[in-house]
């Protein structure tokens, strides 16, 4: 039997995913995996038990991912599964900004009482007309999931789209539209868009990456966009550029006292994945790695340890290492299994940074007391006998 607790309600789609030898837990001691979306997990202490966090969702801000792979434990994201709830609100703001279709809104709400409405509304709409988007150049930072859909969207809307990622992956390259240009100098987004938006995760070095020096190299009036976490934007220093005009418009999907206070901005209560699809989505996407990673001991999609994959052991028996990816770690393992007599029939090591992970298939089974030694070399974090 194989326990998990959820920190934040998880979509029952997703969840009916575990078959019956999987039990739900209000008690965290007892959760072999955690599921999480935006619990604040960096004060928790987990249980020695726990293995595996699954984020149902793409940012990972919320958890010690670090600190977790020391203690080898893999923490997963589910890239992509919500991209296309975050990509239709990306495109919603930008038609928010465009024109003031919320102003005129509000105005008429305000018109119960008048006479002869619809020539006033005539007369009054100049003030919330705008421009279109089409034929305007929109510059995306960050070419991950949602910044591909936006960029191949926004393409088919007829805009002029700018790309900037110097770690895009191959899968990404591939899917999107030829027509897009891909820019190596970020500044060229700066000075040539209309309209930016960001799509990177939050981490210290992307941390207030849009500041004051960045938003004097935007064109006068433009808009910007931040549907990926809001500390990446110099909040403060944006505040005086929506004062003084400079940035025309600031759609953010993150409230926070600044943004509450400064002019033009409109402001979503982080309704980008909020979408019944993205949270089925990144359910099933969690549940299905967390089986994997727990029956398999493969991973897929993790934030803190590569991926891995024996597929299904056909074997006596399987057991996975978490460790430092330091030299000499391999051979030690090789030691420990020869003395005590295990034959090794399969093996795959992979790293990721700092960390490394290494699936061990046997001829015959393992027993407490070999784990125990392997445990105990230095650098080894977690040592799981899976089968
Ligand atoms: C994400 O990180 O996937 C989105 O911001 C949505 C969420 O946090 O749930």
């Amino acid at each position: 039997m194989y326990r998990y607790h959820c920190l934040n309600p998880i979509s029952q789609v997703g969840l009916e995913k575990f078959p019956g030898k999987y039990e739900n837990t209000d008690k965290i001691d007892e959760a072999d995996a955690i599921l999480v979306r935006s619990a604040d997990m960096h004060a928790m202490e987990l249980p020695e038990k726990t293995t595996a966090v699954a984020r149902a969702g793409a940012g990972v801000n919320n958890i010690p991912i670090d600190a977790l792979g020391k203690k080898g434990v893999v923490v997963f994201n589910t890239p992509g599964a919500n991209a296309n709830g975050v990509k239709e609100m990306v495109l919603a703001g930008m038609l928010l900004a465009s024109r003031d279709i919320v102003g005129g809104i509000e105005w008429l709400e305000k018109q119960e009482a008048t006479e002869d409405l619809a020539k006033k509304a005539e007369k009054q709409k100049k003030q919330f007309a705008g421009c279109e988007i089409s034929g305007k150049k929109l510059g995306i930072i960050g070419l991950g999931a949602i910044g591909v859909r936006v960029a191949n969207a926004a393409v088919h809307l007829g805009m002029e789209v700018y790309g900037y990622d110097p770690f895009i992956s191959v899968d990404a390259a591939w899917s999107l539209s030829r027509s897009i240009h891909h820019i190596n100098d970020i500044s060229c987004i700066y000075r040539e868009c209309d309209y930016i938006t960001i799509h990177v995760p939050l981490m210290d070095s992307t941390r207030n990456m849009i500041g004051a020096e960045e938003i004097a190299q935007m064109k006068d009036g433009v808009v910007l966009l931040n549907f990926a976490r809001d500390l990446l934007v110099d909040e403060e220093a944006l505040a005086k550029a929506l004062q003084a005009g400079k940035v025309k418009k600031y759609v953010t999907d993150f409230a926070n006292p600044i943004v509450a206070k400064a002019p033009n901005t409109l402001v979503t209560p982080h309704l980008g994945a909020s979408t019944e699809e993205s949270e089925d989505n990144c359910a099933v996407m969690a549940v299905k790695q967390l089986m994997d990673y727990l029956e398999n001991g493969n991973i897929k999609n993790s934030v803190n340890y590569p991926n891995c994959d024996a597929g299904t052991c056909v074997d006596e028996g399987r057991l996975t290492i978490n460790h430092k990816n330091i030299p000499n770690m391999i051979s030690q393992f090789t030691k420990v299994l020869g003395d005590a007599g295990v034959n090794i029939s399969n093996m795959t090591n992979k790293s990721k940074g700092d960390l490394a992970y290494t699936i061990l298939d046997v001829a015959t089974p393992i027993s407490q007391e070999v784990a125990k030694n392997l445990k105990a070399i230095s650098g080894v974090y977690r040592v799981r006998i899976v089968k």
